[in-house]
């Protein structure tokens, strides 16, 4: 042990000589000595000894207890109270000071010692605690996240200011509440939760968390998205001595969530106008078609009206196939501006050849143009699937215009792409892309699904990064593999709608 400057607070001018010496010869030395409890605080504050020796009946108004209350409260210096006598009362009242220790007059150098090094340690560790304990105060304070901590029956123990701000309770009026009284969380769907996962800590044992988003109810009735983790708190003896819980306000996360949906939408958008723009000519010409058939039956109409051939019949049926391609027109414009369109994503059961027929009635006449042989063999079976139509519409589109780059890129004089759709044993609609394209080199195979790799100088780059996220969003998965001898085989799948 270390030498201790220690201050004594005798009246016995002749005791007070022999505890220095004594003192002396135990190694430690004397930093001040007092007959008066008045004067023993002053001491302790203007001469700070690491322990203090103190009588418990002093001369003058203020004993040996009162001094020794207040140099404890006024400087957390400890205390060693010395007392030829020991009554009830004495010790009574000596107790609520606090002491570090007793010695009962007259004492041996061994017992001195032993108690001065008890009361130095005993003081040592006392103030280890209580700055521990002022660390985890002011970092569970500082923290962003609400901590509630709980006795053994649910009774709340402690509450940081955030947990106070989304609670709504003070932490002086919610100590001592049963936590249900402060702490009321529903599920997402507003139901209340089954067991609060405080409840399940303290009697499992065992630490949980939130497997859905949680919503607290807080005491003004605001509605706050939560996750929560609970742990029991364990005592010495293995026993569950209370639960700690750790409440993350996720409100900004979700908002976060919802804004980055919003401009992948956007993006998604933009990608699809773009490359319906490439598309413009063959677009023409498919409205065109029943364009043009409408002239056609237009005039047979006038003809079978008129002259020496007339024919009610006829003519009213040229009427009618002029009404109905004019309805196809109508048709394949309202199909082109659905894709332009900013509609909000929108999941409906649909079946996936249908899907497919759609996008191909734009892009067919295109890969005419480019000379691609375009093979389609679609399941005779429908595909159900539970998804936006655009959206899956969009993938085949970037998927096609893909293979259509690949073909055009390569020498090859074999230009052919395929569509597939098949029902999977596994429960699953799968859609494959085949090209005779140029294929995919393996060093770039690692990047072409990031945002904004690109190896064509017109490229964006957001084609497959849009797709993939898309059919994520539906539950699917997106590949690409080499074809052999040449090429690249795209494919997805969706879970299946059962019925
Ligand atoms: N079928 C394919 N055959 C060969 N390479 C392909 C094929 N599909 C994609 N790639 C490669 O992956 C890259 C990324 O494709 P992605 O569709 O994401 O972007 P992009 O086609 O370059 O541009 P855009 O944003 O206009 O679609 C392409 O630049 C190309 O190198
Ligand atoms: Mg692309």
């Amino acid at each position: 042990m270390s030498p201790a400057r220690i201050m004594i607070v005798e009246d016995d001018r002749i005791v007070a000589r022999d505890i220095r010496e004594q003192l002396a010869r135990t190694g430690h030395s004397v930093s001040g000595i007092t007959s008066r409890g008045e004067a023993a605080v002053e001491l302790a504050l203007n001469t700070q000894p690491d322990l203090v020796l103190m009588d418990i009946r002093l001369e003058g108004d203020v004993d040996g207890i009162d001094a020794a209350t207040q140099i404890r409260i006024k400087c957390q210096i400890p205390v060693v109270f010395l007392t030829a006598y020991a009554d009830d009362e004495t010790v009574r009242r000596a107790g609520k000071a606090e002491p570090f220790g007793y010695l009962l007059k007259p004492f041996e150098d061994l017992q001195l010692r032993t108690v001065i090094e008890m009361a130095l340690y005993k003081h040592s560790a006392e103030r280890k605690l209580r700055e521990s304990e002022r660390r985890y105060e002011a970092t569970l304070s500082s923290i962003g996240d609400g901590v509630i901590a709980t006795d053994e029956r649910g009774r709340v123990t402690f509450l940081n200011p955030s947990a106070e701000i989304m609670t709504g309770w003070d932490k002086k009026d919610a100590i001592g509440m049963p936590l249900g009284s402060i702490y009321q969380v529903t599920d997402v769907n507003r139901r209340p939760a089954q067991q609060t996962s405080i409840a399940r800590a303290l009697a499992s044992s065992l630490s949980c968390q939130t497997a859905d988003q949680a919503i607290l109810i807080s005491r003004d009735g605001r509605e706050i998205p939560i996750d929560e983790k609970c742990a029991p708190i364990i005592g010495d003896a293995g026993s569950v001595s209370g639960a700690v819980l750790v409440l993350s306000d996720t409100s900004e996360r979700r908002r976060a969530a919802s804004i980055l949906q919003a401009a992948q939408a956007n993006l998604a958008r933009m990608s699809r106008v773009t490359t319906m723009g490439q598309l413009t000519a063959s677009i023409a010409h498919e409205v065109n078609q029943p364009l043009m058939a409408v002239v056609m039956n237009a005039e047979a109409c006038l003809k079978w009206m008129d002259g020496a051939h007339k024919d009610v019949d006829e003519a009213k049926a040229a009427a009618m196939r002029a009404i109905s391609e004019g309805h196809r027109a109508a048709k394949i414009i309202e199909r082109i501006r659905a894709m332009a369109r900013n509609t909000p994503v929108a999941f409906e059961p649909l079946d996936i050849n249908e899907m497919i027929e759609g996008i191909l009635s734009v892009v067919r006449l295109e890969f005419r143009h480019q000379e691609i042989a375009l093979d389609i063999d679609l399941q005779p079976l429908p595909l159900r699937v539970m998804g936006d139509r655009i959206q899956l519409q969009q993938v085949m589109l970037n998927l096609l215009s893909n293979a259509a780059d690949a073909i055009n890129a390569s020498e090859s004089p074999d230009r052919r792409a395929s569509v597939k759709s098949k029902r999977e044993a596994s429960g699953a609609v799968c859609v494959t892309v085949d090209d005779s394209g140029v294929g995919i080199a393996p060093d770039i195979a690692g990047k072409i699904f990031d945002p904004f790799f690109t190896t064509k100088p017109s490229g964006i780059g957001m084609g497959l990064s849009i797709c993939r996220d898309i059919i994520e969003s539906h539950g699917g998965g997106l590949w690409l593999e080499a074809q052999f001898p040449q090429g690249t085989r795209c494919r997805f799948s969706i879970p299946e709608l059962q019925a």
